[in-house]
C-alpha cells in the first residue's frame, strides 16, 4: 500500500459521512432506548375499541376476588381505553389484589435507584393502593409505596405520582398496583421511569453511551418500514407522537408487529439527535404504505402534515406547531436540515407524482432543507429534482458486500449526492446475529464509500438496535436486554471509521493480487481534544488467508511523541459473534506498533480490519 501522506494530496471527506439510523424495530425505542418500564401503559394495545388487549398486564389475585375489564372511560380524548378493576373480596389477601406489568421481558430494577411512578386513577370510594416492584422469580418486594386518597379526591380522574427507591436489584421484575380494599378502581396511563435518564430526557443512558462512542454525524429516524406501515392506518404519523405522553394515542406498528405508546416520538427523535450532537434527518410518511397509497391528486393533506412537521421542528416558539414544541420544553428550534420523502417507495405508483408535490412545497417554504428521494441514481440519472438520493443494500454474500465498494465508482458526479441510509450483510449463513465476516465485508464497503465520498455524503448501518427478546431483524449493531448491552462486530467497524467525518482522504494505491479480498484507505484527521493531526490507515482483509502487508508512506513526517499503534478487529473464526455471555469476544484490540520509518511491514490476519494510527509532525 503506497500512501501519499502529504496534506496536499488529499481531498476533504464530508463531515456528514458516517451517522446512524434509528428505527422503531426490534423494540429499539419502546422497551429499549426509551427508558419507560411499563409495557402497554394505557391498556390500549388492542386498539381503540373494547374489550382491548391489556397484555402483558396480568391479574394479581384470584379471579373470584378481582374482576378486570376495559372500558372507554378514560379522561384522555385520544386514548379512551381505561382498565376497570372490580375488587370484590371482603377479606382480600394481605398481599393485595390488582394488576402487574412485567415491562418488556422483565423490568431492570437497580438498588438505590429512584423510579418515578405516575398513574391516573378514579374510584367509587376512597383509594388505598400499593405500588411496588417485585421480583418475577419469587415475588420478593424490591420497593414499595402505599398511596391513599379520600373518595372525593378520586371521584374524578386524578394524576398520582410517587417515587420508589429500590433496596435491592433484580433485572427481571414487575410493577404491581394492588389493594386490599373492596371497591371499583379505574386505572389509565401507568408509567414507571428511572429518574436518572440521559440528560433527564427519558433515554436509557447505557444505550445512548453506545451511540456517543460512534460520534455519529447524523441521526436518521424513525424508519424505515416503521414510517410506512403495512397499511396507512398503522403508519407512524408524527402528530400522534408529540405533546404530553399520556395523551398520545399510541399505535400498532404492523410492519414489525408490536404496539408502541409512541413515547419515543418525533420530538424525542429530534431531542436525541441534539443530545448526541448529530444532525437530525427526518423520514416522514408520504401517503404510501406497504399495501395502500394515497392518490397523488389528493396528496395535499399529507404535504401539509409534512410542512407542519418541519414547522414543529424549526418554527418560532410563537408559531402554531413551534409553540407545541416549546411547550414540550424546547423553545429553541431544532436544527432540522434533512428530510426524506418516504422510505423505499420509488417503485410505487404514486411515488413520483406525490414526491413532486412534497418537494416543491418544502423547497418553497424551506429552501435550505436538503430533500432526499427514495429513487436510486447510482446507475442512471433521476427523472425528478432532489438534493440527495437514498440507497439501501442488504447482500446475502460477504463478497458482494465487500465488492459493493465499487458501486459508486462510475456514478456521474453531476446529479444529486448519495445517502447510503441502510447497509448490512444479512442472512443466516454468513451474517447470523452479527458475525466478524459480515463486519469486515462492511468495512470493505465503507472504504469504498470513503473513496467515493465526493459523491456519497452520508451512510448508516441498519438496524441500529435489537432487544434480544424481539429479534425481528438480524443482524443489528447493538444488542441489549433490560440490563445488558453489547456491540456486534459491525458496531465496532463503525467505531473504527468514526474519525473519517470531516477528515482528509489521502491518495493511496493498493497493489495486490487479491483486490476482491483486500481494501485500504488513508486519512488525515485532526483530534479536537489535543488538536494534533493523525494519519489513520485502514486495511480490510475479507479473505480467509493472512496477508503480508507493506505500507510505504510518501511525504510523511512522523512525530515520536505519541507511540504509533495498530488496532485489529479479528477472531479465530470468521463466523464468530459477540453475545451476552461473551460480549467482548470480538472488539478492536490496540497495540503499540513496532518502530517504523516510512515503511511498515505487518501481517493482516484472515478476516480482519486493521487500523494503523500515526501522529503527524
Ligand atoms: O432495516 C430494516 C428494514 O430494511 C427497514 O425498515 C427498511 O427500510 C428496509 O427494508
Amino acid at each position: 500500500l503506497v500512501v501519499d501522506a502529504s496534506d496536499l494530496s488529499g481531498r476533504p471527506i464530508p463531515d456528514t459521512l458516517f451517522g446512524i439510523f434509528f428505527e422503531e424495530i426490534n423494540h429499539a425505542g419502546a422497551g429499549g432506548l426509551w427508558a419507560e418500564l411499563v409495557n402497554n401503559r394505557g391498556f390500549e394495545a388492542g386498539g381503540t375499541q373494547v374489550p382491548s388487549n391489556i397484555a402483558p398486564w396480568t391479574i394479581v389475585g384470584h379471579e373470584s376476588a378481582i374482576f378486570l375489564q376495559t372500558e372507554l372511560s378514560s379522561c384522555f380524548e385520544r386514548n379512551k381505553v381505561a382498565l376497570k378493576m372490580d375488587v370484590v373480596c371482603e377479606n382480600c389477601p394481605s398481599g393485595g389484589v390488582g394488576v402487574s406489568n412485567p415491562g418488556f421481558w422483565g423490568m431492570n430494577i437497580v438498588q438505590w435507584k429512584k423510579y418515578k411512578v405516575v398513574f391516573f386513577v378514579t374510584s367509587t370510594g376512597s383509594l388505598d393502593i400499593t405500588v411496588s416492584f417485585r421480583k418475577n422469580e419469587d415475588g420478593g418486594i424490591l420497593a414499595s409505596r402505599n398511596i391513599k386518597a379520600s373518595a372525593s379526591e378520586v371521584s374524578n380522574w386524578k394524576r398520582m405520582e410517587t417515587i420508589l427507591v429500590a433496596d435491592a436489584s433484580c433485572s427481571n421484575s414487575s410493577l404491581y398496583l394492588t389493594t386490599t380494599k373492596k371497591g371499583v378502581i379505574w386505572l389509565d396511563q401507568v408509567s414507571a421511569m428511572p429518574v436518572d435518564t440521559y440528560k433527564g430526557h427519558g433515554f436509557r443512558s447505557d444505550l445512548v453511551n453506545m451511540l456517543l462512542e460512534l460520534k455519529p454525524a447524523f441521526l436518521r429516524f424513525p424508519g424505515g418500514c416503521f414510517i410506512e406501515g403495512e397499511t396507512l392506518r398503522n403508519a407512524f404519523r408524527w402528530k400522534d407522537s408529540v405533546g404530553p405522553w399520556e395523551e398520545r394515542p399510541g399505535h400498532f406498528g404492523d410492519v414489525w408487529s408490536y404496539w408502541t405508546d409512541d413515547a419515543f416520538g418525533y420530538f424525542e427523535g429530534l431531542q436525541l439527535a441534539e443530545d448526541i450532537g448529530a444532525r437530525p434527518l427526518w423520514v416522514f410518511n408520504n401517503g404510501i404504505s406497504h399495501t395502500d397509497e394515497i392518490d397523488t391528486r389528493v396528496i395535499t393533506p399529507f404535504v401539509q402534515e409534512a410542512l407542519e412537521g418541519i414547522e414543529f421542528a424549526r418554527g418560532a416558539a410563537t408559531s402554531k406547531w413551534g409553540s407545541l414544541r416549546a411547550s414540550m420544553g424546547h423553545p429553541e428550534p431544532f436544527d432540522l436540515k434533512y428530510v426524506a420523502i418516504g422510505n423505499e417507495d420509488c417503485w410505487k405508483k404514486n411515488y413520483r407524482g406525490s414526491y413532486l408535490a412534497f418537494y416543491y412545497a418544502i423547497r418553497h417554504v424551506y429552501p435550505d432543507i436538503q430533500i432526499i428521494s427514495n429513487c436510486d441514481a447510482s446507475s442512471k440519472p433521476l427523472d425528478h429534482p432532489a438534493d440527495i438520493y437514498d440507497y439501501h443494500t442488504y447482500p446475502l454474500d460477504s463478497q458482494i458486500m465487500f465488492n459493493n465498494a465499487r458501486v459508486f465508482d462510475k456514478t456521474p458526479r453531476n446529479g444529486p449526492k448519495a445517502f447510503v441510509s441502510e447497509y448490512a450483510l444479512i442472512g443466516n449463513k454468513q451474517a447470523k446475529f452479527g458475525t466478524l465476516l459480515g463486519a469486515v465485508s462492511e468495512a470493505g464497503f465503507l472504504i469504498g464509500l470513503e473513496r467515493n465520498s465526493d459523491h456519497v455524503i452520508m451512510a448508516s448501518y441498519a438496524p441500529l438496535f435489537v432487544n434480544a427478546y424481539d429479534r425481528k431483524w438480524n443482524p443489528d449493531a447493538i444488542v441489549f436486554n433490560s440490563d445488558q448491552v453489547y456491540g456486534t462486530p459491525s458496531y465496532w467497524v463503525q467505531l473504527m471509521f468514526r474519525e473519517s467525518n470531516g477528515a482528509t482522504l489521502l491518495r493511496s494505491q493498493l497493489q495486490t493480487p487479491d483486490p476482491n479480498f483486500v481494501a485500504a484507505s488513508a486519512i488525515l484527521w485532526k483530534n479536537p481534544q489535543d488538536k494534533k493531526t493523525y494519519l489513520k490507515i485502514k486495511v480490510a482483509n475479507v479473505g480467509n488467508k493472512q496477508v503480508n502487508l507493506k505500507i510505504s508512506l510518501n511525504g510523511f513526517e512522523s512525530s515520536n511523541t505519541t507511540k504509533p499503534a495498530k488496532t485489529v478487529l479479528t477472531s479465530a473464526d470468521a463466523l464468530d459473534e459477540n453475545s451476552f455471555a461473551n460480549p467482548k469476544k470480538i472488539v478492536p484490540k490496540r497495540n503499540p506498533l513496532q518502530s517504523y520509518s516510512n515503511e511498515i511491514y505487518e501481517i493482516l490476519p484472515p478476516v480482519s480490519l486493521t487500523v494503523f494510527d500515526l501522529l503527524k509532525n
